[in-house]
């Protein structure tokens, strides 16, 4: 059954493994019979009245938000925030007219997350929550609700559940976009079937990325993530699930402000992680990457085919340039489960931290 590891070692890597076909079943779940996306008319509606919409989430949930934010304001249009709960609750934002709220949360029970929906219903403002658990306190206290279809996630770390999450929303932004008429190239089915095909070629190619894990975590205490605009956001995944559970102190942050203060802390085989899949800003990426690798930095690059250079860590498959966390994000997570795996570390229950935090 779905909960049940299998011959899996552990569930972490059963979810990892489970991936294409949460992006399959979605892919599925959200076609009409005319084979486009579809989704309720009534969020349709909800995303037509909002004139700016705020996204709450906390966690990795706050991270595939920020990816989301990008969909839906470079293909539908529409100014997105996003917001992690535990501040916007106490230091609310000047708010537009005629806000829409959505929820990101896996568990739905988030009490973070839940504070502002409290708030923000007392007030009269619309909300539409995105779960994958059905009747979940955020999904029934919302209007509307939409479901990620990833099945139960049992690892504390969140895996299939931060991709469910960004092709829901890519979805979301796709129906937007066209029921406001902007036109697109972009054939986002087709799309996510090559981005499924992807996430299994990495997952395929475990073994390649357990290797970067001996080649650069093996006795770190410490390592960074670098990468700009989506790389960027992936990197700050990628440094959360490093730390949750393999206990290396990790940090994401753009490449462009590295100089500006992070630099110092490099010294001779700190690894740095650099991710490279955006084209505008691969040649500024790899100058960061230069510059902490002359201060004896022990680089990791993870560039998406057609970017490569010589001298790359791993080379991920190529998919449309917006789509690639769906990817990239795959590798990081491949490379915590083999890292906190070598340490010896309980991959599925790392200490101090649980599957869904249901006090403020
Ligand atoms: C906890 C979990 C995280 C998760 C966060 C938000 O801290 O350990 O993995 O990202 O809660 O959870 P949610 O269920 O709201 O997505």
């Amino acid at each position: 059954s779905d909960t049940e590891l299998g011959t899996y070692p552990h569930y972490m890597i059963k979810e990892i493994n489970e991936q294409p076909q949460v992006m399959r079943k979605i892919i599925k779940e959200y076609q009409d019979d005319n084979g486009d996306f579809k989704i309720d008319d009534a969020i349709i509606k909800q995303l037509n009245d909002a004139d700016r919409l705020y996204i709450i989430a906390a966690g990795t949930s706050y991270h595939a938000g920020l990816i989301g934010k990008e969909y839906i304001e470079k293909w539908a249009g529409v100014p997105t925030e996003v917001h992690v709960a535990s501040e916007f609750v106490y230091n609310t934002p000047l708010l537009s007219e005629k806000p829409l709220f959505i929820f990101i949360s896996q568990s739905g029970e988030t009490a973070d997350s839940r504070a502002v929906l409290v708030d923000i219903k007392e007030k009269g403002y619309p909300a539409l929550t995105i779960t994958n658990v059905v009747g979940s306190t955020l999904s029934r206290e919302a209007d509307q609700t939409l479901i990620l279809h990833a099945g139960p996630e049992i690892a504390v770390a969140s895996t299939k559940a931060y991709v469910a999450q960004i092709a829901v929303l890519s979805i979301v932004a796709a129906v937007t976009a066209r029921e406001l008429g902007k036109k697109s190239d972009l054939n986002l089915m087709s799309e996510l079937g090559k981005v499924t095909t992807a996430i299994t070629s990495v997952i395929d190619d475990a073994s390649t990325i357990e290797e970067i894990v001996k080649n650069f975590l093996e006795t770190t205490r410490n390592a960074f993530f670098i990468g700009r605009t989506m790389d960027y956001y992936v990197g700050l995944e990628g440094a959360l699930k490093l730390k949750e559970i393999s206990y290396i102190q990790a940090e994401g942050f753009a490449g462009g402000e590295l100089k500006h203060g992070t630099i110092a802390l490099i010294e001779d085989g700190t690894p740095v992680f650099s991710l490279i899949t955006q084209e505008k800003v691969n040649l500024n990426t790899r100058g960061n990457a230069q510059e902490v690798a002359a201060r004896g930095a022990n680089v990791c690059t993870i560039a998406m085919e057609g970017l490569e250079q010589e001298g790359d860590s791993y080379i991920i498959p190529r998919v449309d340039e917006m789509l690639t966390p769906l990817v990239s994000v795959v590798v990081y997570q491949l490379i915590s489960y083999y890292a906190a795996l070598h340490r010896g570390n309980d991959v599925d229950k790392p200490r101090n931290l649980a599957k869904s935090v249901t006090v403020e």
